[in-house]
């Protein structure tokens, strides 16, 4: 198949390439188009097999349910059995907005969405090109991120193309995502609610608006591959380089002496005060911003983790900011995921 490249940068000058995902998106094809966290797989969600074909394309387990993406509040009471009080509260707050909710879905949903779940996650996306996308299809749009099952998610439509080309109809390029992890994933069907996974909206902004939420066990820990998970997303290897990346877990200098010893071919992602030292001692150093700053290290860390692959390598070791409940829990959380939950306790 080939994949078009439909660039958009401006929605009335480009006006015509958002017609075309549109009508691809209405014929049952799949493409690939940008949002605010990173780019999506997008397919008609109320057409199932439309929807098989973002398995294929992706090769992710059966088991793990998408997202649908709505472009209006009031798409939602059509496909979720219930709006709890608590959903309306975080959707005056933070829709459009990388927040996903999980509500109990109506039959219109076809279980291929939702991995056979009575559950589906709901989100409003803020990103103009999403909206318009989805707006002129007229359809909700099931969309998981747009790499390959594995890989980093994109942030970029070149991300998207290195794993996606000659498998799916088109890629609208939009440029880059702005948050650069995906979507806060929330479960409002329980009381209190439950944090599945961290992402663009804080816990601290939603303990602001709900006051208490939990947090799964899936954010902070290493889920076996035959748990009964609450999400089902946090039990595969996710966001791997092809080298694999170890958490380095100590002082500047004991890091520096470590990396010094190993005689692998290895790597170093880094914060930008933490550059100039192991650029000493090894020459592929990637900075991905200040630790005080973790909406940049969320911006940049999934490219980071796709220029490794670029690079003649045995390891990557990876520093880590500290924790917290703002976006730096997001970081931690797809970081430890991407090294398996491996760590150099220095
Ligand atoms: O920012 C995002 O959320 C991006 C963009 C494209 O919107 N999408 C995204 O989708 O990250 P995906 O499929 O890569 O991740 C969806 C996560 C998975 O961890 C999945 O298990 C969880 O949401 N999820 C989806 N539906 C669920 C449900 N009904 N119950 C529990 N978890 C669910
Ligand atoms: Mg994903």
């Amino acid at each position: 198949m080939t994949t078009e490249i439909l660039k958009v940068e401006n929605l009335m000058k480009d006006a015509e390439n958002i017609a075309r995902a549109a009508e691809l998106l209405r014929a049952g094809e799949v493409v690939a188009i940008p949002t605010e966290t990173v780019y999506g797989l997008a397919a008609n969600a109320l057409d199932g097999e439309a929807v098989e074909k973002i398995f294929v394309a992706k090769g992710r387990p059966q088991d793990n349910p998408l997202i649908v993406h709505i472009d209006d509040f009031s798409t939602l009471e059509k496909i979720v059995e219930e709006i709890p009080e608590n959903a309306i509260k975080l959707a005056e707050a933070f829709w459009p907005g990388p927040l996903t909710m999980i509500f109990k879905k109506k039959d219109v949903i076809p279980s291929v969405v939702s991995a056979g779940r009575d559950t589906v996650g709901v989100r409003l996306p803020e990103h103009r090109i999403a909206r318009a996308i989805i707006y002129t299809a007229n359809y909700p749009l099931a969309a998981p991120s747009a790499n390959t099952s594995g890989r980093p998610s994109p942030t970029k439509a070149k991300h998207v193309f290195d794993d996606m080309n000659g498998r799916i109809s088109a890629i609208v390029d939009g440029g880059e995502s702005g948050v650069g992890v995906e979507s806060t994933v929330i479960d409002i069907t329980r009381t209190p609610a439950r944090l599945l996974r961290p992402g663009g909206i804080t816990l601290a902004q939603l303990r602001s608006v709900l006051g208490e939420v939990e947090v799964d066990d899936a954010v902070v820990r290493e889920i076996s591959d035959d748990a009964e998970v609450n999400a089902p997303g946090m039990k595969y290897r996710h966001y791997a380089p092809k080298a694999p990346l170890v958490i380095l877990d100590g002082c500047l200098e004991d890091s520096c002496d470590y990396v010094k010893k190993q005689e692998e071919k290895v790597a170093v992602l880094c914060f930008e005060e933490e550059l100039e030292a192991f650029s000493k001692i090894c020459d592929n150093v990637i900075s991905y911003g200040t630790e005080s700053n973790p909406a940049v290290l969320a911006n940049k860390l999934f490219d980071a983790l796709r220029a490794f692959d670029e690079m003649e390598i045995d390891r990557i070791y990876a520093r880590e900011p500290k924790g917290g409940d703002g976006i730096e829990l997001a970081v931690i959380n797809r970081l430890e995921k991407s090294a398996g939950f491996t760590r150099i306790i220095l």
